[in-house]
């Protein structure tokens, strides 16, 4: 493997040159540069991409001030006297900018301190082994392409006024009285949750038959009452067929041909992968409906150019982009890494309440194995540490009978956190009996996990069957 110094190189040859520095292409760059391989990675945004600055942190973020402002809004059940004023957007936008800000500037300070070549500008594929950025060819001897989605439209939508994607609704200056979410699926219910939670009528309007429909039955079930409880109005099995930017609010009409009047609409029917007009098809790389399929190394099906983030077909998640930027890299280094294994990537919806999954739904669990599926469901109410945080939910374990746990589904305030250790039972494929001797501390949210592997494994203690 020869390695080019990335400062002095006049020829601007890599041993990778790396097309989108989002959460998969930056992963890939500071991973091969620590294994002493030279990376140009190129740009046309901002280093971090769609994570980092329209994704997971900004809306984790609003998610945050959410659930500051519902605190507020609801401590007198907690006896404490305090009143929610409002919302101040400006202030909201303050903070959760000082939070991209911090993280931006150490992505950076990281970029340069691994000494990777980093060019701003809208690269393209020109052949197998060059990336052209305006005048500048960067030839590399594997190429990563990593260039990510954005959001979908549909025929007939228009961004602009009153229609927005997540992109425009981040920016908001102000709180809309009516907002209907186009898209019952992870950032539909983000969203609603967050207007909801600020004051907003909200209305999510869906066209299957469930809200964040690949998720377990009974999760979307529990998600469909919280959200009822929380006064947010869930119209599902309805179809979306126009929309009209009017004077005064925008009216949204169903295929049904109900109408209704909202001050936003925000669409969340999806991302698409960012692969047009890139060079890519004329390099010879496969396009499938616009996303770049690759084996189970990444590999396209061009020698030594490899894909890696949401523009290949499955979750579209920055862990999971941030996995397979190192395995390519740890791949290319001749360390011979196994790949990333999708189906024990944690998904985490972070909706008041919050959802996390690791695994098998209990209908997929079925279609593998028939009958040889057992469930348990803990519900939260044994749950100390979620009685004083007063929210409902459960864990359900979904597993082979006499065998090991194959899928983790949880609904609850805070459940995020729980993904680490059912990511644990579900990839090294526990039994209950394996997970029960081991102590869950009290009283955690943690517990609830625990106590659920008790139950399975026949000794249940806080358990009401
Ligand atoms: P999604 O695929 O999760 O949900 C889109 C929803 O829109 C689907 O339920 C679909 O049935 C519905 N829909 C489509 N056309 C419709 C129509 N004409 N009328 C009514 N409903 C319609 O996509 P989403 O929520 O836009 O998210 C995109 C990606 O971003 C997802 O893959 C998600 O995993 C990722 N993401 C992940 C987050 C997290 O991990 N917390 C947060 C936000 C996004």
């Amino acid at each position: 493997m020869t390695s080019a110094d990335p400062g002095t190189d006049q020829t601007d040859t890599f041993d990778i040159v790396v097309l989108g520095g989002g959460s998969g292409g930056y992963a890939c760059a500071l991973r091969a540069t620590e294994l002493g391989l030279s990376v140009a990675l190129v740009e046309q945004g901002k280093l971090g991409g769609t994570c980092l600055h329209q994704g997971c942190i900004p809306t984790k973020a609003l998610l945050h001030a959410a659930e500051v402002a519902d605190a507020a809004r609801e401590s007198a059940k907690f006896g404490v006297k305090a009143s929610l004023d409002g919302i101040d957007m400006p202030g909201v936008h303050s903070y959760k900018d000082g939070v991209i800000s911090r993280l931006y500037k150490g992505l950076q300070g990281l970029i340069s301190a691994h000494k990777v070549e980093y060019v701003e500008g809208t690269g393209r594929l020109s052949s197998p082994t060059t990336v052209t950025v305006g005048d500048r060819v960067l030839t590399g001897r594997h190429v990563v392409l990593a260039t990510g989605s954005t959001p979908r439209l549909l025929p007939g939508l228009e961004v602009g006024g009153r229609i927005a994607t997540s992109a425009q609704a981040l920016t908001l200056d102000h709180v809309p009285e009516r907002v209907v979410v186009l898209g019952g699926g992870v950032i539909g219910v983000e969203f609603a949750s967050v207007y909801k939670s600020f004051g907003a009528e909200v209305t999510v309007v869906e066209a299957l038959p469930r809200l964040v429909a690949s998720e377990d039955e009974a999760v979307s079930k529990a998600l469909e009452r919280a959200f009822k409880k929380r006064k947010i109005t869930v119209r599902t099995g309805a179809r979306f067929a126009s929309a009209t930017d009017g004077a005064d609010a925008v009216t949204i009409t169903l295929e049904s041909g109900d109408t209704i009047e909202a001050d936003l609409l925000l669409v969340a029917v999806g991302r698409g992968p960012v692969t047009a007009d890139l060079g890519y098809e004329e390099a010879g790389v496969t396009l499938e409906r616009g996303f770049v399929p690759t084996d189970e190394r990444c590999r396209t099906g061009v020698p030594g150019v490899y894909a890696v983030g949401d523009i290949v077909p499955g979750l579209q998640l920055a862990h999971r982009g941030f996995a397979q930027g190192i395995f390519v890299a740890e791949d290319i280094a001749g360390l011979a890494p196994a790949p990333v294994d999708e189906q024990t990537i944690p998904r985490v919806t972070y909706c008041e309440p919050e959802i996390t999954a690791v695994g098998m739904t209990e209908a997929r669990a079925r279609e593998e194995y028939g009958d040889d599926v057992s469930t348990y469901e803990y519900n939260l109410g044994g749950n100390g540490k979620s009685q004083i945080l007063q929210t409902q939910g459960f864990v359900k374990l979904v597993r082979r009978t006499d065998g090991p746990v194959v899928g983790v589904h949880m609904i609850g305030a805070r459940m995020s956190e729980q993904a680490g250790e059912a990511q644990l039972i579900v990839g090294w494929e526990a039994l209950p009996d394996d997970v029960a001797p081991l102590v869950h501390a009290h009283p955690t949210q943690n517990e609830a996990l625990g106590e659920a592997h008790l139950a399975l494994a026949g000794k249940p203690l806080h358990a009401h069957s």
